[in-house]
């Protein structure tokens, strides 16, 4: 490399992971115009800055393959829980919930679980490309790959939630899809779980999901049941991925309740098998607690059970929801009626399969953070850190480098971000510089909104996003 060739910022001596899942090394990382433009060991470049890496890992930019970040890539204060964990690209609209089309149609409320993400004021775009516009003038501090949430659209058209979509239903739902996946969705998500969703018929989601394969797009899932009946959900979302043709993503792969425990080790082999005949792949948050709208079954699955957000009762935030039931003398369901609208932190799942599914090779990290949350499960402020620090460096049950490119490579590739998620000539610039020895979670249940330790210096398309103490600059990202 000559010395004569200039770049706006080198990297020297830095440990690199490059989102392969490659063991680290050492080199030095030039970037130009917000590209990585030469990657080496004694790079000569003309720099205007240099930022001596000696010491630390440098790595792709998180992505965060699973949020409900619609709303919250509007600010950087909201986006913050994401960037100081190293996060520089985020797909939003996850689990049938997107902020547009706005759901609000022929109703003025959202239903839940579309209050998980905003109020009824926030959902104020009639269009999925106004909703893009807006973002794009707001400058989002990190790079958003927006999906269209299948709820938001039965709730534009529907009546009544809880059935089947009628033929001329379909075909409204049909079009508004297909306008938003032509004004920049990048796919289309399913929370079939939930009871607005729940009522559709596997008919009416792979008539959807053909058409996201048509447009090349990405179907993702909440599915059916991530409970006693997984198996079966993992099923259904084989034969659809089959008959509609369509990328999948089962979002939040996880086995709920006592009577769900071992599950992954069938789902697994599924979704293994099913593997060699099609693009089919799974994302895991990196705790044994769920987090989402009150929902009654739930709380019955559950060892214990923690308030997110209560619109009746804010001062319930943060309190355990049996002592809540004993201090007003009624039973759990009572209490949850009283709470609602209102969200849950769930204690429901086995060390077993988060470590099996976390383990997995080909599963991808990804939050499901819930940034509205008065009180937020810690997956919001501290999944990436804790699958770094905990999981990799201080339990050995993968590497570091595996851990990475969880984030990283592995991620792009099945999101189709050709030009991400690597360290590599070429790539866009969107790196991560963290101690490997000191990164991790701070944020946990008690201490839910807390940043991670050991992020060193978070870069978005080549600009400083995020490093302890700095000032706010104005966000670089981009809608991918
Ligand atoms: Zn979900
Ligand atoms: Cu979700």
């Amino acid at each position: 490399m000559s010395g004569d060739q200039e770049c706006d910022l080198l990297f020297t001596g830095a440990t690199v992971f490059d989102g392969t899942g490659a063991a680290p090394v050492m080199q030095d990382v030039a970037i130009a115009e917000g590209r990585i433009i030469a990657v080496g060991s004694g790079l000569t470049l003309t720099a205007a800055e240099t930022r001596d890496a000696r010491g630390l890992a440098l790595a792709p930019g998180f992505i965060d393959v699973h949020t409900h970040d619609d709303l919250a890539v509007f600010r950087r204060s909201t986006i913050l829980p994401k960037l100081s964990q190293g996060v520089t690209t985020v797909v939003t609209g996850n689990c049938g919930i997107s902020l547009a089309p706005s759901p609000l149609v022929i109703r003025d409320v959202p239903v839940p679980p579309l209050d998980l993400i905003a109020t009824a004021d926030d959902y104020r775009y009639a269009s999925f490309g106004a909703f893009l516009d807006a973002m794009r003038a707001a400058g989002p501090a990190v790079n958003v790959v927006p999906l269209v949430g299948h709820t938001a659209l039965r709730a534009r058209v529907m009546e009544a939630l809880d059935g089947p979509a009628s033929a001329d239903e379909i075909a409204a739902m049909r079009r508004d899809l297909a306008e938003a996946l032509d004004q920049g969705a990048a796919g289309l998500s399913t929370g079939l779980a939930y009871p607005p969703a729940k009522g559709s018929t596997t008919g009416e989601i792979v008539t959807l999901a053909t058409d996201v394969a048509a447009a090349g797009k990405l179907w993702t899932t909440h599915m059916r049941d991530e409970r006693s009946g997984v198996v079966s959900a993992v099923a259904e979302t084989i034969d659809i991925a089959r008959r509609s043709g369509a990328r999948t993503l089962i979002s939040h792969h996880k086995c709920c309740g006592q009577a769900a425990f071992g599950l992954s080790r069938t789902t697994l082999a599924m979704i293994e098998e099913a593997r060699a005949e099609m693009p089919l792949d799974i994302d895991v948050y990196p705790y044994t607690a769920s987090s989402t709208v009150l929902i009654e079954a739930y709380v019955r699955d559950s060892r214990k059970v923690t308030i997110s957000w209560s619109d009746p009762h804010p001062e319930m935030a943060g309190r355990d929801l049996a002592e809540v039931a004993a201090e007003w003398g009624v039973d759990v369901n009572e209490a949850v009626g009283r709470l609602k609208p209102g969200g849950a932190i769930y204690h429901q799942m086995d060390d077993g399969d988060l470590e099996r599914i976390l383990t997995w090779p080909p599963s991808l990290i990804g939050s499901d953070g819930l940034p509205r949350d008065k009180r937020p499960h810690p997956r919001l402020w501290a999944s990436f850190p804790l699958v770094l620090g905990h999981f990799a460096r201080d339990r050995g049950l993968l590497s570091q480098a595996q851990a990475v490119a969880k984030m990283t490579g592995q991620t792009a590739k099945v999101l189709g971000l050709a030009d991400r998620g690597r360290i590599a000539e070429g790539c866009a610039a969107d790196v991560v510089l963290f101690d490997p020895a000191e990164i991790r979670a701070v944020a946990d249940y008690d201490t839910p909104d807390a940043p991670s330790a050991g992020v060193t210096a978070v870069y978005v398309n080549g600009q400083l996003a995020y490093a302890p103490d700095a000032p706010d600059g104005a966000g670089a990202g981009q809608v991918l």
